[in-house]
Formats: structure tokens, sequence, C-alpha cells
């Protein structure tokens, strides 16, 4: 099996990357019959992990038994390379989410991801920060042959229609620097840091059938990766 090595990540805190992680975990397992397993790298805090958990204790022990889960494992600087080794050529897309600054987890996570996608949001001092984590991963890991990292997608997280304006002028600015955005955008939604943010269940395709719908963001994601 061809295993992609996907991350959703960057160097600011909050800025979305576990519930992005997460959301593209359950989509690309549930609704679009992936095998994967998502690798919990935010040592200590194992937000993923430990979700996973407490959805299950909600559960009881019939809904329990009828579920089919993908793989949720926490690792470590230590054991990381081995999680990858074990799940390598058995699961179409292995996701790892890595803690939010360039410490020793995120440069040693970063080591084996192929395709990475960068959240931000429109706040301009972001264009800076966004900009020189884009150029740090292209000089460190994409111009570098002894690093698999074969591509760096950045998008709009946390888009606000009512702002499209401003993120029309960060995308220009961003075009300008030659630095590659998605055209796809995910929107500031409740329902993803509530209900659609789990790893149990993917959101409902005719729940996000607009324009700039989530669903887009997906099909961006495959495409890319293919
Ligand atoms: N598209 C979105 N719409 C609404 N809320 C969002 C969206 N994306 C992320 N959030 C919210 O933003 C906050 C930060 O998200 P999250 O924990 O996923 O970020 P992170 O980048 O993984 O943070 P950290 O650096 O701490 O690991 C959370 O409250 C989350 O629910
Ligand atoms: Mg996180």
């Amino acid at each position: 099996m061809d295993t992609k090595i996907i991350s959703v990540v960057g160097e600011k805190g909050g800025i979305g990357k576990t519930t992005l992680n997460i959301i593209l975990a359950s989509n690309l397992f549930y609704a679009k019959q992936q095998k994967i397993v998502l690798l919990d790298a935010d040592n200590p805090q194992y937000s993923i992990y430990k979700k996973r958990n407490r959805e299950m204790e909600m559960l009881d022990a019939e809904e329990r038994a009828g579920l089919e889960l993908y793989p949720i494992e926490p690792v470590t600087v230590q054991n990381l390379q081995d999680a990858i080794l074990k799940y390598y050529g058995q699961v179409d897309y292995i996701i790892l989410d890595l803690p939010g600054s360039l410490n020793v987890e995120m440069v040693k996570g970063l080591m084996y991801v192929e395709h990475v996608f960068v959240p931000f949001d429109h706040d301009e001092l972001e264009i800076d920060s966004t900009s020189h984590f884009y150029f740090t991963l292209k000089n460190n890991f994409l111009d570098n042959e002894e690093r698999v990292l074969k591509s760096i997608h950045l998008f709009f997280n946390k888009y606000k229609l009512v702002k499209r304006n401003k993120f029309a002028v960060l995308r220009q600015q961003f075009k300008e620097a030659g630095i590659p955005m998605m055209t796809s955008v995910v929107k500031d939604k409740t329902i993803y840091k509530e209900r659609y943010r789990n790893t149990l269940y993917p959101i409902p395709e005719h729940k996000e059938r607009g324009e700039k719908d989530i669903k887009h963001f997906f099909e961006e994601v495959s495409q890319l990766t293919k």
C-alpha cells in the first residue's frame, strides 16, 4: 500500500492544527474509506489520544462493540520512527499531530512528513510569522534531498465571510511573496470545535454544500497528496 504521511502543522499555537488533523482523519476514514492512523505527538498534552478515550467512555458497551475505529497512538520523539514503521505500507495515510512550536518534537516529526498543510487566519501579523515558517520549512526540509518533504500548502482557517476582503488582500500578499496557497478555506464555525471535531464520525456531507464549505478543503487535500 502506498502510504502518505501528512500533517496540519504550524508554528503558532491555537491556530487549529489539532482540530483539523482530527476532522481530516475522520473524513478520510469514515467518509472516504481510507485506512489511516492518527499519531498524537503533542507530548505531554496528548489531547487527541485523551479525547478518543473520553468519547469512548460516553458510549455504552453495545455501541462500543459495533464501532469500527481508526487507531490513535500517542508517540514521543523516541518512538515516533517505530510507530511510523509499524504503519508504513499498512495504511493509506499516516496523520501526525505535532506541537505548536519549532521544538525538538516538531523538527523530528517533520523529518518524516511528506505533505504539510499550514493553517493561518486573517491577522496581518501572521503574514510575517507564517511566511517565516514557510521559508524555514522550504529551506530546511523541502530543498533538502535528505528529507522526505514533498509539498507545503498554506490555507486560511477560521475564515470569515464578513472579512473576505481582508483575506483577499492577504492572499495577494502571499502570492507576491511566492508562497503557495490552497484555493479552499476552512470557515470559522462552532460545529468544527464542538460536534464535528470528533474521532468517531465524519461531518455529514449534506451539511456542507456551500461554495466555501469544508468538503472543498478535503478534496484539495486528496488532490495534493495523490
Ligand atoms: N475552523 C474553526 N472554526 C472554529 N473554531 C476553530 C476552528 N479551528 C480551530 N478552532 C478553535 O481554535 C482553538 C485552537 O484550536 P486547536 O487546539 O486545534 O489549535 P492548535 O493549533 O492545535 O493549538 P496548539 O498549538 O495548542 O496545539 C480551539 O478552541 C478550536 O476549537
Ligand atoms: Mg494542537
